[in-house]
């Protein structure tokens, strides 16, 4: 008897594996969760609007501030991605999927096995957020906002 049941459960957990399986691959895959060592990274306050840090970004993400750093080479100056595989990010469901933490941790370290690089010996922190801030404008016409589409 007790067997019995406990064959029955192993088919009743497998069964649900499978469905949340199905689930998962019915919509966008979950992303990566954030290490422990990026969570408390948050974009500085008015960060997202700040003229003079999004000119910055520009500059950085053209490849026209830092050596070896020119995020348009693969994700298009206008935001079009060049390179095969490289994130749309002018697609508001992508961007609206990255929280802050999320943003910088993935410019910082780059994505393993992709061409997307870590930029982080290269670029300070401050560096990194205007290039955020910038790119984030692809998703947005164009013109600064604040993040408040970010839906966890
Ligand atoms: C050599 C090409 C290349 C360069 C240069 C590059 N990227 Fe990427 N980037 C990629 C590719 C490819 C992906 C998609 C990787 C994947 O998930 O398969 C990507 C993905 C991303 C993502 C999405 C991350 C995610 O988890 O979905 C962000 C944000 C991003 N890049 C920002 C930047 C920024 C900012 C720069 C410049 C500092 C930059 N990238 C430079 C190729 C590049």
């Amino acid at each position: 008897m007790v067997r019995k049941s406990m064959g029955l459960s192993v088919v009743i957990a497998g069964c649900a594996l499978i469905f949340a399986g199905g689930l998962a691959s019915a919509g966008e895959a979950p992303l990566a969760p954030v290490p422990a060592e990026y969570a408390d990274k948050h974009m500085p306050a008015g960060g997202w609007t700040d003229a003079k840090a999004i000119e910055e970004g520009k500059k950085i993400y053209e490849g026209k501030a830092v050596n070896d750093v020119d995020c348009s080479a693969c994700h298009g100056t206008d935001g079009k991605p060049k390179k095969k595989g490289a994130r749309d990010l002018r697609d508001p469901k992508n961007a609206s999927r990255y929280s802050d933490s999320y943003w910088f941790w993935r410019v910082s370290e780059g994505i393993p096995k992709t061409k997307m690089k870590a930029n982080k010996a290269k670029l300070s922190e401050e560096q990194i957020w205007q290039v955020i801030a910038y790119q984030h404008m692809f998703s947005h016409d164009g013109k600064a906002s604040e993040h408040s589409d970010y839906k966890p």
